[in-house]
């Protein structure tokens, strides 16, 4: 372990099978009005709706309603929101719905009452929120798992127009004040967006896992939980109803966003930046933009940080070393990993996105290149990777 660091988690999680039932006591911590955040209408479909309107009501809130959060919010929508919030008065915003309904109340949390333009000073500047801008409290409650977006300070969002998604991770002032993860409301989640969201989660703790050099304890939580998604991924594809399943992946989820594996070491985060880049153009479900780049990068960076892609071979895909090079242990364990993820049936090509060769110089322009990966990146290895990502 290499860095020195502070670690504070302040979001209280509700985890567990009617866990729903904590909401009434997270409630009398706020005000009475409440800005009811969700998406595109599946929790009136679930039934989640219905039972949180009605511990709302029971608690004497007053309720406004934000619906229509898009997968990729919008800046558009965002700023729809703020308007929202402001007339509402919004002692808190409660979100319901998966990363994007997470990830939009946190922007409406910070931005209602920001002073300058929240997309531009936020996003496009990376500015970090005045002390003096008044953040309204934030609680999820969460229906699809896999950006840990419930106990992070993330937020994503889009600016279409100029095929911008930008994510900005702030700090713990921007964290939700409370989760609710009940892994049954996960169950009505559709084929698709469910192994986009497994994938997610492999990829955020890939990013943290591919880097340093350093021994460090991180890095052994990261293969366990790995192993578990690996393990619960695989019965969810056969059995989304498999509530240890579903239960494993949702807490897995959180935890390999929720700041605590990256605390004391080097991260990389070129997956996202690139899958974000793609995001921007596309406007493709995020876990797909990973899932398409993901095989192509790691055998392009592979040869970089061998050591640790040999351990991630045996230790996370139990490749047996006997006999083999470094070089064959490594590449055995990203052909393991390219047979889970054909496996569970993520996308795994741009094309499948609606990439074209075209967009490959844009994409490029908007990808930041990090460096705390085994390869420092240049923008013609990036056109290398997205080449190679085209078709599979
Ligand atoms: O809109 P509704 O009707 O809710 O439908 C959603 C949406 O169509 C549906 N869904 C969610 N829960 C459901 C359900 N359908 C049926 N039953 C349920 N229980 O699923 C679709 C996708 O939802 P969305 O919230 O867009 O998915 P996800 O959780 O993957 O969030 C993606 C967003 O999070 C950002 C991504 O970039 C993207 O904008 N990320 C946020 C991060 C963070 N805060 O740390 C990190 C991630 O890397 C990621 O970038
Ligand atoms: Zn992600």
């Amino acid at each position: 372990m290499l860095g020195n660091f502070t670690y504070h988690n302040p979001t209280r999680l509700h985890f567990g099978e009617q866990a729903i039932q904590e909401l009434a006591t997270e409630l009398q911590n706020y005000g009475e009005n409440v800005l009811l955040v969700y998406g595109g209408g599946s929790i009136k479909q679930n039934g989640i709706y219905q039972a949180v309107l009605e511990i709302l009501q029971a608690n004497g809130k007053n309720v406004f309603e934000d619906p229509g959060v898009m997968p990729n919010p919008t800046v558009a929508k965002l700023n729809e929101g703020c308007e929202r919030a402001r007339t509402a008065k919004a002692d808190l915003i409660l979100a319901v719905g998966g990363g994007s309904t997470c990830d939009y109340a946190k922007a409406v949390a910070i931005s209602a009452y920001c002073p300058t333009d929240p997309w531009e000073t936020y996003f496009l500047r990376y500015e970090d929120v005045a002390p003096e801008t008044k953040i309204i409290p934030v609680g999820c409650i969460l229906t699809m798992v896999g950006t840990g977006s419930e106990m992070n300070g993330g937020t994503v969002i889009t600016h279409p127009e100029s095929k911008l998604k930008i994510g900005h991770v702030f700090g713990e002032n921007v964290f939700p004040h409370f989760a609710i993860l009940d892994p049954t409301y996960t169950y009505s989640v559709p084929h698709y967006q469910m192994i986009a969201g497994c994938f997610d989660i492999m990829s955020h703790i890939l990013e943290q896992y591919f880097s340093g050099t350093d021994d460090n304890t991180s890095d052994y939580l990261m293969e366990g939980l790995l192993q578990s998604l690996i393990h619960s991924s695989k019965i969810a594809v056969q059995n989304p109803t498999d509530y240890e399943a579903r239960s494993n992946i949702m807490w897995t989820s959180t935890w390999a966003l929720n700041t605590l594996v990256a605390k004391g070491k080097a991260t990389d985060w070129m997956v996202h930046m690139l899958g974000q880049s793609i995001g921007g153009f596309t406007n493709a479900t995020h876990g797909m933009t990973l899932s398409a780049i993901s095989l192509a990068y790691y055998r392009y960076i592979m040869h970089d940080g061998l050591a640790k892609f040999k351990r991630f071979a045996i230790n996370v895909w139990h490749v047996d070393p006997q006999g083999k090079t470094d070089v064959e242990i490594a590449e055995a364990g990203l052909a393991a990993m390219e047979a889970y993820m054909r496996e569970i049936g993520v996308v795994m090509n741009l094309s499948d996105l609606g990439v074209e060769v075209a967009m490959i110089p844009g994409i490029i322009q908007r990808t930041p290149i990090l460096t705390g990966g085994y390869k420092a990146l240049t923008p013609s290895d990036l056109e290398v990777i997205l080449t190679q990502s085209l078709h599979s």
